[in-house]
């Protein structure tokens, strides 16, 4: 019961909170999780924003300034999962508190997600102290590989364990790294490759989770597999172009990609705590 599941990465825009409110979103209404997503990103909050919580009245803020309980900060989404916001403006709190605070809650849950911020110091050791586990995101380039391949390595120095990685914006092009080397370069494996698509742009636009925005895309599918796999579950994607290579892989006519494979391992893994 209860587990806290940091989103990481120590670069800006990776993707870290698309990732939080997909996440969140298809836990709820896929999988029927009771979910809490908090706004770790303590001096650029954005978490609300990207779910449509402008300017709330009480913030995660206020709660580490002791000036509020976390009940009064929560608020119930839409969306069938609770939110944490933190304030828009910036004000100094002990962020390390976030743990204590967390840790009275989350038995509530069956998930916390938090969506850190990706500035190497307190903040994101807030994240990393208050969760059980870790995500990190990441896009197959080099620039960001090393960012990665430098979180790995303190969440590592801190004893957080990382779950996996979210190979993010993936346009599929042959310059850019694969899984593989990915894989070997941070010694970790790949939970998702989430393709880059506009249609997370216009899912943010309207201030929803591109997973639960109109028809389910690839964005939509790989979130909810890996959704699945936390759980120890699988889901299954019934469209049939999915079909298709479904059958092509039983046949051996077509490999079954290392982030699949991942997968399965974790739900494995997981169904069998
Ligand atoms: N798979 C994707 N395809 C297209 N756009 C994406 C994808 N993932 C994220 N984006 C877009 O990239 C931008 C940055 O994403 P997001 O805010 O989730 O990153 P972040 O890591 O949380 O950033 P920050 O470090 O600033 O908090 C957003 O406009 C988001 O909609
Ligand atoms: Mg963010």
């Amino acid at each position: 019961m209860g587990k806290v599941v940091g989103v990481i990465a120590i670069k800006g825009g990776v993707g870290k909170t698309t990732t939080v409110t997909n996440l969140a979103s298809v836990l709820a209404s896929e999988f029927g999780q009771k979910v809490l997503v908090v706004d770790g990103n303590f001096s650029a909050a954005n978490l609300g924003l990207h779910l449509g919580l402008v300017n709330p009245e009480v913030t995660l803020h206020d709660v580490l300034a002791g000036k509020h309980e976390m009940e009064d900060a929560i608020q119930k989404h839409d969306l069938g999962f609770d939110v944490l916001p933190a304030s828009v403006v910036p004000k100094k709190v002990e962020m390390l508190e976030l743990k204590s605070h967390i840790k009275k809650i989350k038995d509530k849950y069956d998930m916390v997600l938090i969506d850190s911020s990706p500035a190497l110091n307190e903040e994101i050791l807030a994240t990393m102290m208050a969760s059980d586990e870790l995500l990190v995101v990441t896009s197959p380039d080099h620039p960001t590989l090393s960012c990665t391949m430098h979180a790995v390595k303190v969440a590592k120095r801190r004893g957080t364990p990382i779950t996996g990685l979210i190979l993010n914006r993936v346009y599929n092009k042959q310059f850019e790294l694969t899984t593989q080397e990915v894989e070997e370069a941070t010694e970790t494996p790949v939970l998702a490759v989430i393709p880059h698509d506009v249609r997370v742009l216009e899912a943010l636009a309207a201030t929803t989770p591109a997973s639960v925005h109109g028809d389910i895309s690839d964005v939509g599918v790989e979130y909810r597999k890996l959704a699945g796999a936390l759980l120890g579950k699988q889901y299954e994607d019934r469209r049939l172009t999915s079909r298709v290579k479904g059958w092509l892989q039983r046949g051996k006519l077509m490999e079954v990609p290392k982030h699949e494979v991942n997968r399965t391992l974790l739900s494995d893994s997981v169904g069998k705590e």
